[in-house]
């Protein structure tokens, strides 16, 4: 009689379209085996702190491959800090109490950066992981992909679409936000295929009287009607060095109070960003005198069902994380590549961010259409 091997999973971090798949390609692979068993926990990490358990079968698995967001549910909480009765406590030996109590064999957490940052503190406590790629904004190291981001492309690629019709009939800058948190990929990505005409994205800093610059020069050419598409976290020069400065600061902080006046002072900043777009319309009428408009896309990004390419994504790193836990194969990511996947080690992902180099092909790609990006 072979042992049963239980195997844990979580869905942590933002929601995002195949998840739900890749519950199910780990789930399928899992009970195909015929000596493994899914303990599902809800909530992210919070379901493994408070053992929020929850039954995963193959009922439960039926009918979800199309199904968008995540049937565990998820959170943003951290293992290390968090909130229990209005105080934030390190749950971490509770996480690790939980994974001994239902004799777990391995967990599974399907997420993003936050999400690998906390893999690698349970890790480190003796807990057989191993993680999924999954983030609308593609901004997860060494993977080509995540779950999440072929589905927001083409929702956010036809927002672009639809946002053509209101720009040319009333010769309007139109302003497409983007999600993507300090990551372009998805405002890049989205503003070539949409033929958007001006691309601002975090990694590259814009002067707004360059975009201007740019928007004249298609009405002198007879195009009184212009679509940027601005990633969520992309920002004037000047407000990139300020915050460039507060983050080296917070980084080379050597003591707790230096660290904690470092990240009050980045919050502010952050706080000042929010409302950056609807300025940025404001600024870009007053030099062009064209009206502006904008448009943020916020969750419908992350919404409904996901793409073909995330679906198969999805099933592809699913079904392989089973396979490197029969061969037991721990601390790793299961990564996409190319047509394959390959296990990375946790340790170089987590805390490593993947932004958009400023010599991508895509943004060559983009300016030889003629895209602004506002530098
Ligand atoms: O990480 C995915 C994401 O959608 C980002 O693009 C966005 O900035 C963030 O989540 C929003 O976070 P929340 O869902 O917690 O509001």
């Amino acid at each position: 009689m072979k042992k049963i091997k239980r195997i844990g999973i979580i869905t942590a971090g933002g929601d995002s379209p195949g998840l739900n798949a890749a519950i199910r390609g780990v789930g399928k692979a899992a009970l195909s085996h015929g000596d493994m068993e899914i303990v599902a926990f809800r909530d992210g990490y919070r379901g493994l702190a408070e053992d929020l358990r929850m039954r995963l079968d193959k009922k439960a698995l039926a009918g979800i491959l199309t199904v968008g967001g995540t049937i565990l549910g998820t959170s943003r909480d951290k293992p290390h800090r968090m909130e229990i009765n209005g105080e934030l406590r390190d749950m971490t030996d509770a996480i690790a109490a939980t994974y001994k109590r239902h004799k777990l064999h391995a967990l599974v957490c399907i997420g993003g950066g936050g999400t690998h940052k906390n893999a690698l503190r349970l890790m480190e406590k003796g807990l057989n992981i191993i993680t999924l790629p999954k983030t609308i904004d593609n901004d997860v190291a060494l993977t080509d992909s995540t779950i999440g981001f072929d589905t927001a492309l083409g929702i956010a690629t036809e927002a672009i679409d639809r946002l053509h019709s209101t720009a040319h009939s009333h010769h309007r800058i139109v302003i497409a936000e983007i999600m993507g948190h300090r990551a372009g990929w998805l405002a890049l990505g989205a503003g070539i295929a949409g033929g958007a005409d001006v691309i601002l994205i975090p990694e590259i800093p814009y002067d707004v009287r360059k975009i201007a610059s740019a928007i004249r020069r298609r009405s002198q050419h007879g195009t009184n009607f212009s679509i940027v598409a601005v990633a969520e976290g992309a920002m004037p020069v000047e407000d990139a060095a300020e915050f460039a400065a507060a983050k080296r600061r917070k980084d080379n902080a050597k003591t707790r109070d230096a660290k904690k006046r470092a990240k009050a002072e980045l919050a502010a900043l952050d706080a000042r960003h929010a409302g950056s777009t609807m300025r940025l319309a404001k600024h870009l009428e007053e030099l062009t005198h064209l009206e502006a408009r904008v448009s943020i896309l916020g969750y419908v990004q992350r919404g409904g069902t996901p793409s073909a390419g995330d679906r198969l994504l999805a099933t592809r790193l699913g079904t392989k994380c089973v396979e490197l836990i029969q061969e037991g194969v721990f601390g790793v990511m299961v990564a996409a590549r190319g047509e394959d996947t390959k296990p990375v080690p946790i340790a170089e992902v987590a805390g490593n961010l993947k932004t958009v180099p400023t010599d991508h092909s895509w943004i060559e790609s983009a300016r030889r259409v003629g895209t602004s990006f506002g530098n």
